[in-house]
């Protein structure tokens, strides 16, 4: 499964975050829309993205013209977009847009769907992710993924937790070191310290998709992908795996897919919009919500569609 790591980040953004009175007036009706979602945001407990937000920061993974083939179907294309280094990235869209298309062309998860083809570049530290000689299996350590659904295997949670550094053949010791370090970076350690040896697949659903994290942070990733994390879960969780991106952010670079705009703007720093199969924008969040360039987004973020 998935798993990740890092590099600078700094902080402060260089944008505005607001428009000015005057832009307020010229502002469409979606921008009010838009903004109460943004402001949600605000409310949200000590993170705010927008404080973290770094247009300029390093290039984790740059992805130009993606076109993605289910046999003869085309689901992306020429797909470009940049995703940051210690940044959260949201990608947004409705139903069949391609999003999940897309984030599983970035660890290769794809290959394991028969006839499939991707094209293009997503460059990272160098070297295509779409090369057919990758080492796929090295790429998914490096670029972990947590699903939908949480799908922790039916092992005890410290197996589970240790599932990828026994087939890398770590020492029992740096296992047992490393499995500790996870479940604290994933918030779970304090709730399951004591029940290591039992089954995962007696915790909360809350609990299981954490563990997945933890799963995906044990052997040390640089990315993480998300595909809709919470969309199995119930509000507390929701908001416990919300925290804990705002925590993982600061040493991995994340993108995420969700269907809860308000989400995206309580967790990400930049939001892409798909629609069929296209990126029809990326920019910093609040741009996206407030400022949106095309107008299918501002349709699609005023509820217009999707
Ligand atoms: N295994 C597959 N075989 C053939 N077509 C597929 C397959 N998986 C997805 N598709 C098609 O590719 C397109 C993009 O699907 P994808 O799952 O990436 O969309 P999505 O934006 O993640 O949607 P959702 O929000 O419903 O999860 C859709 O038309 C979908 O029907
Ligand atoms: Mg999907």
């Amino acid at each position: 499964m998935g798993m990740e790591a890092q590099r600078p980040g700094n902080s402060e953004p260089n944008v505005r975050l607001h428009p000015k009175p005057d832009e307020t007036t010229q502002a469409s009706s979606t921008t009010q829309e838009a903004s109460s979602i943004v402001a949600a945001s605000e409310h949200m407990g000590s993170f705010d993205p927008r404080k973290t937000l770094n247009p300029a920061a390093d290039v984790k993974i740059d992805v130009t013209n993606a076109d993605f083939f289910y046999g003869k179907k085309q689901a992306l294309y020429k797909v470009s977009l940049p995703l940051r280094t210690r940044q959260v990235t949201a990608l947004i869209g409705p139903s069949g847009c391609g999003k999940s298309t897309f984030l599983r062309t970035l660890n290769r998860m794809n290959d394991l769907i028969p006839n499939t083809r991707v094209e293009g570049q997503a460059l990272f530290d160098g070297q295509n992710i779409y090369e057919k000689n990758v080492d796929v299996v090295l790429l998914r350590q490096r670029i972990g993924m947590v699903f939908q659904r949480p799908n922790p295997f039916p092992k005890s949670i410290f197996e589970n937790v240790a599932y990828g550094l026994r087939i890398q053949g770590k020492s029992q010791s740096l296992i047992k070191e490393m499995v500790e370090k996870s479940l604290h970076g994933a918030a779970l350690w304090e709730e399951v310290k004591d029940r290591l040896n039992t089954s995962a697949l007696g915790l909360s659903g809350g609990q299981q998709q954490r563990l997945c994290i933890a799963r995906a942070l044990a052997v040390q990733p640089e990315v993480l992908l998300m595909d809709e994390p919470c969309s199995a879960l119930d509000p507390i969780a929701t908001l416990k795996i919300e925290e804990l991106i705002t925590q993982l952010v600061k040493e991995y670079t994340i993108v995420i897919v969700t269907h809860n705009m308000q989400q995206a703007a309580r967790v990400s720093h930049f939001t892409g919009f798909f629609l069929s199969g296209k990126l029809i924008e990326i920019a910093p969040t609040t741009n996206i919500f407030e400022r949106p360039k095309q107008k299918e987004t501002e349709d699609y973020i005023s509820g217009r569609f999707g």
